[in-house]
């Protein structure tokens, strides 16, 4: 799959920025405990891929411009923040049980459970001081559409969204049913995955779309675009659970299957499942094309999320 010649380096450009803009929306002293920043920091700036900030940027400068996308730079961090968050909870003994994360030992095992959950709940908190924070000579239109994005995160990160999510993931672990027929159990892998991935992924493009102005028809097909994009990566997740090793994801490989997950490659077989994630990506695409917003950022993004081999 190849991406426009420049892509590397637009991906390159935006981590920084991004990174230059974590480091300076995190809580530290004598504010907040020395001990809690460096575990907040430690979970936040091992070198993600940033994926969800770099797609709110680039969907707004798909709208807007480049300054509409430097305008979504705090929703991009809070998104991060809410995305870190959820991964220190998801790797938690009580949950997956994971000991690597990001190429490093995860929180609980390098700062204890207590003051993981703590990481959690802080980057969390943080994400909506971000969000709530206007200029002082912000326009009324902009404190709206602030406002609706920042409705928009919290509804994705939140019961109906991620949360929800992993509560069904949690509830669903152990009840895999290797290569299940049922329609049922096809359209509940689905809606786990749109839920658990796909929801904080989707807010990332309609956020980044409503902070640059978009008009509805504009926000519908990135609406749509998200949707897509983030089931194709939960199933390109659970594919690399499968193929990929250890030392490449920065994550201990081979987990699900261990703990009877229903994923894409239980039910369907790695090949099916491949072809289910590029047929995402093709929706992904379609929906794009549908408000004229193809060929751009949005489209190099698509085709890294589907190729990507961590
Ligand atoms: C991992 O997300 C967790 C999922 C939702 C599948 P990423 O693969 O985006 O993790 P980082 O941010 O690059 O570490
Ligand atoms: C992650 O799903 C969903 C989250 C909300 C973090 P996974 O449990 O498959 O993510 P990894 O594989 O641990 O990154
Ligand atoms: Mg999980
Ligand atoms: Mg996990
Ligand atoms: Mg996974």
């Amino acid at each position: 799959m190849s991406h426009p010649p420049d892509f590397a380096s637009y991906l390159e450009a935006r981590r920084v920025e991004i990174d230059a803009a974590l480091e300076a929306a995190l809580p530290r002293p004598p504010g907040c405990p020395a001990r809690l920043t460096e575990a907040m920091r430690y979970s936040l700036m091992a070198g993600g891929k940033r994926l969800r900030p770099i797609l709110a940027l680039a969907a707004a400068e798909t709208i807007g411009n480049a300054a509409a996308r430097a305008d979504a730079m705090p929703a991009a961090c809070a998104i991060e923040l809410i995305h870190t968050y959820s991964l220190v909870h998801d790797d938690l003994p009580a949950m997956d049980d994971d000991d690597l994360r990001r190429g490093r030992p995860t929180a609980h095992v390098a700062f204890g459970e207590g003051l993981a959950i703590l990481v959690g709940d802080a980057l969390l908190t943080q994400a909506f001081v971000i969000l709530g924070q206007g200029s002082p000579d912000e326009s009324q239109a902009r404190v709206a559409r602030r406002l609706r994005a920042s409705v928009c995160i919290a509804e994705a990160a939140g019961a109906v969204g991620m949360v929800g999510g992993q509560a069904i993931d949690l509830a669903a672990t152990g009840e895999a049913a290797h290569g299940a027929t049922s329609e049922e159990a096809r359209r509940a892998l689905q809606e786990m995955h749109a839920r658990k991935t796909g929801a904080l992924i989707r807010a990332a493009a309609v956020s980044g779309a409503i902070l640059a102005g978009a008009d509805d028809p504009a926000a519908s097909a990135v609406d749509a675009y998200g949707a897509q994009l983030g089931l194709a990566f939960q199933i390109v997740d659970d594919i690399l659970d499968v193929e990929g090793d250890a030392a490449e994801l920065g994550k201990t490989a081979g987990k699900d299957a261990a703990a009877g997950k229903p994923t894409y490659p239980a039910l369907y077989g790695l090949d099916r499942s491949r072809t289910l994630a590029a047929e995402a990506i093709d929706s992904a695409r379609a929906a794009l094309a549908t408000a004229g917003l193809h060929g751009g950022w949005l489209d190099a993004v698509a085709s890294w999320v589907v190729g990507r081999t961590h």
